[in-house]
């Protein structure tokens, strides 16, 4: 097997630091690639104290000079677009790489104010999105009246497709008793931002597919993870992508016997944005301690992250649906000082006991736990770059992982800078990353 393939995926409710691990394996790579969801997204590098914060660019572009591909399955808020890649560009990075598949969907502005309307008017029973218009876009994507960015080439198409997306989404908005949209200043503005993007705009499939076959490497960035995934997630409280392993193949044309390898982002303890189910989540001084400890308030929205324990019965499920052929540990070192450490490893429902992520399930009141306990570790580990150097404690943590997935961790992350990782079963060295 040629081993240049690999999906770097997130195993949770997104956020388990997917964008750092990109970063550290892109310069191997000669090929970056998205391949669902959209600028709901917020992924972190961080390079020497700086940071950047990617939203729909892929997270290769800081650190590689290979090509970064938002492919088929994306969803391309291109103002958002243009304004990243500035801003980037002002920090002095290349944008010359970065191109976009002519089938991806565009986010319209009646999107972004359907989804904020919808929110709104759901009330209590709200989804807690990311209010960036991707769930509607998806709508018009299955619905099929979406306007896709190789649209914009064609002024006539674009014209006839946005002219029945205005009237349908004006008699919505109308509805929900917001303002409508324009046509003509639609049409005009959106023509002008086709006018920038245009010379980015490439078949995706052929691109890909052609240099998979030359022996190129190629990571697919996932965003979002397997728990917000639209049908294996936590539905409805998801996303309206597919951002398992599965979706490579749908978001980029790519072949499922192509893909040589699955990583699983996996954190060492939980966390979710926006509303839904939370097992194991902690509103307590544990779950307080977590969050300050690790930082965590979303990248995309600014809202406190729910925290919680590790969860393998989610574990478990990832590693079945996503096929995980590597987990990559992250944020180990947020543990340090706990005293004790929970992982939950069973869920008993109305007496029946689960060890992988119910179907059906709706709600926790009939839900217990079954948790086991680990010892914690105290020692400061954020500088290690030995496996054997981790506190006896970290380890047996980590070998308790691996053990119940029955899946390798074949890296972990120590901090959120670059350099701040522990490399194992020579991911880096012996698969042949170019
Ligand atoms: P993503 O959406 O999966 O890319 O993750 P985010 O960037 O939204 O959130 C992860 C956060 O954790 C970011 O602030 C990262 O800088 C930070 N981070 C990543 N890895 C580590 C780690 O190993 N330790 C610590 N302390 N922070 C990390
Ligand atoms: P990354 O790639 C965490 C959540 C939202 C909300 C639900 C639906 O940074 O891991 P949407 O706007 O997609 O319709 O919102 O999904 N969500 C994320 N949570 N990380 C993300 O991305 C997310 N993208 C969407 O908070 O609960
Ligand atoms: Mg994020």
């Amino acid at each position: 097997m040629k081993n240049n393939t690999f999906v770097i995926v997130g195993t949770q409710w997104g956020d388990e630091g997917k964008g750092k691990i990109i970063d550290v394996l892109s310069p191997k790579a000669d090929y970056i690639v998205r391949f669902q969801g959209g600028n709901n997204a917020g992924h972190t590098v961080v390079v020497n104290d700086e940071k950047f914060i990617l939203h729909l660019l892929p997270s290769g572009i800081i650190n590689s000079d290979g090509k970064c591909i938002i492919g088929a399955g994306v969803v391309v808020d291109i103002e958002v677009l243009l304004d990243e890649m500035e801003k980037l560009e002002k920090r002095g990075k290349n944008m010359d790489n970065l191109f976009i598949d002519e089938r991806t969907h565009i986010i319209m502005p009646y999107h972004i104010e359907i989804d904020k309307a919808k929110e709104e008017a759901m009330g209590e029973n709200k989804i807690g999105t990311t209010q960036r218009g991707i769930g509607p876009c998806y709508i018009d994507k299955i619905a099929r009246n979406g306007i896709r960015i190789g649209d914009l080439l064609d002024s006539e198409r674009f014209r006839d497709k946005l002219e029945w997306n205005v009237k349908e989404k004006n008699d919505m908005l109308t509805r929900y008793g917001k303002p409508v949209f324009d046509f003509d200043e639609l049409y005009d503005r959106f023509i002008k931002l086709g006018e920038k993007i245009k010379h980015r705009i490439i078949d995706g499939v052929v691109e890909i597919n052609e240099a998979i076959e030359d022996e190129k490497t190629v990571l697919f960035e996932g965003a979002q993870a397997l728990m917000l995934d639209i049908d294996y997630g936590t539905y409805p409280y998801v996303t309206s992508s597919s951002p398992t392993a599965g979706g490579v193949t749908v978001g980029t044309g790519v072949s499922p016997k192509k893909i040589n390898r699955i990583l699983g982002v996996m954190k060492a303890y939980t966390t979710r944005v926006g509303e839904g189910p939370f097992p194991t989540e902690l509103n307590d001084e544990t779950g307080e301690k977590l969050r300050t400890v690790g930082h965590e308030y979303g990248a995309t929205t600014g809202r406190p992250r729910r925290c919680g324990w590790l969860d393998l019965v989610i574990g478990r499920y990832a590693a079945l649906i996503d096929g995980l052929t590597d987990i990559v540990l992250t944020k180990l070192d947020v543990l340090t000082g706990f005293e004790k450490i929970k992982v939950a490893v069973g869920y008993e429902i109305n007496g029946k006991i689960y060890n992988s992520y119910p179907g059906n399930f709706r709600k926790s009141e009939n839900l217990k736990i079954i948790y086991e306990e680990l010892d914690g570790w105290k020692e400061d580990i954020t500088q290690i770059k030995n496996y054997d150097d981790l506190p006896e404690n970290c380890k047996k943590y980590v070998e308790y992982i691996e053990k119940k997935l029955k899946c390798n961790v074949s890296m972990i992350s120590v901090g959120p800078e670059r350099s701040q990782n522990i490399y194992r079963y020579d991911l880096i060295d012996k698969v042949k990353i170019k």
